[in-house]
């Protein structure tokens, strides 16, 4: 395999997208093309180590405007496209499903199609050697009871609008495969905490809000149990599915870390007195229960031994290890957070349905 490829990635200004852009860049000789829309989700400070470097590109597009995405393929040429770009929120997409369907689904449609006509133009070992890796939800199969985990043979069953648009999603690449024989990869991940996580999710809410002494709204009686995965574990997996996996095949990954949402509020609460204290009290005062998410899914769990046999993957943070740098990250760089929290987001109720 060449030293050096081209990774096109899709959302590379949000969350998980930035972490893999910022491995890319920091920890191979790859180039990288970042396609992203810059929607409120998607923040360019996310990637300010690395955009001034040689090998670092951007296009700001909408990745279901086939127009734009034909031009970055034709002028980038990839040997490997990574598609993170999607809405992202269950709570914003019970409020408004219109956006997830098309980025989600018709995005995606677009996408694969430019992908593949891509493709079909490549000779020999560049036509071997490309992959579309689609990045996708555990949330596809729906909810668990007390026992069992999702696999890759798990059937599907999602529940929210937006995991019916990331399983639309997951459809969609496999029929690609299975129909034009696009060499594409799909993995299906749990619940990604970490640095740089946009302030609307559970657990940068949690951090912020108790840092500024605010509510900490824990849905119904915070029992419904979430896997947890650091990012950049979760970057390390994508980044070695994308390289090494199998084409055609589905590969889950979780961190093999449940925990239940009372519980995950809890534990960043004790951080948060032992690293902040707050001379008004312990920060558990702060929690507060609001009306549940409606049809909020119970428990989700991740089995991940094939990646862990065939790739040879595994977390490397503990949930306890994770958290305690992902609270010193938000206390280092409120200079991050405090520029949402004073435009696009203010820490509102998102999604009561
Ligand atoms: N965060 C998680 O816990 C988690 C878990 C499993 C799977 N995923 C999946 O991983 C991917 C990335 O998740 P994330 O948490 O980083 O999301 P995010 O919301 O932080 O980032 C999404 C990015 O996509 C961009 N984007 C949105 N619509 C676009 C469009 N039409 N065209 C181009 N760019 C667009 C946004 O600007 C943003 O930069 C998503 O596909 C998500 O479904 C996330």
């Amino acid at each position: 395999m060449p030293a050096s490829l081209r990774f096109l990635v899709t959302g590379g200004a949000g969350f998980i997208g930035s972490a893999v852009v910022r491995k890319l860049i920091a920890e191979t000789s790859h180039s990288v093309c970042v396609v992203d829309k810059l929607t409120y989700a998607g923040n360019m400070a996310s990637l300010a180590s690395v955009s001034g470097d040689a090998r670092f590109r951007f296009e700001k597009a909408d990745i279901g405007d086939g127009e734009a995405m034909r031009g970055v393929f034709a002028s980038f040429d990839p040997d490997i496209v990574m598609h993170l770009a999607a809405e992202s929120h269950v709570d914003r997409s019970i409020d408004g499903p219109a956006a997830f369907i098309d980025t989600n689904i018709v995005g995606s449609f677009v996408l694969l199609q430019e992908a593949l006509r891509h493709w079909r133009g490549l000779d020999g070992e560049r036509r071997e050697r490309f992959r579309f890796h689609h990045i996708s939800t555990d949330e596809v199969f729906g909810s668990l009871g007390a026992e069992g985990f999702f696999r890759e043979d798990t059937a599907y069953q999602p529940t929210s609008p937006y995991s019916a648009s990331k399983a639309a999603s997951d459809h969609l690449v496999r029929a690609w495969q299975h129909t034009y024989g696009l060499p594409t990869l799909v993995t299906n991940c749990s619940n990604n905490y970490g640095p740089y996580h946009f302030p609307e999710k559970l657990i940068p809410l949690m951090i912020i809000n108790g840092l500024e002494g605010k509510p900490l709204p824990v849905y119904g009686n915070g029992a419904n149990v979430r896997d947890w995965l650091y990012v950049d574990d979760h970057a390390d997996a994508l980044l070695l599915v994308a390289e090494k996996g199998r084409p055609g095949e589905t590969y889950a990954i979780g961190g093999d870390n449940e925990m239940a949402n009372l519980d995950v509020v809890r534990t960043i609460c004790a951080l948060l007195d032992e690293l902040r204290p707050d001379p008004a009290g312990p920060h558990e005062r702060l929690i507060t229960y609001v009306t549940d998410r409606p049809g909020h899914d119970a428990r989700y769990a991740i089995d991940a031994g094939k990646i862990g046999r065939e790739l040879g993957w595994a977390p490397k943070q503990s949930f306890e290890s994770g958290l305690r740098r992902t609270v010193e990250w938000y206390l280092a760089n409120a200079g991050w957070w405090g520029d949402i929290r004073s435009g696009v987001y203010r820490g509102e109720r998102l999604g009561a349905g």
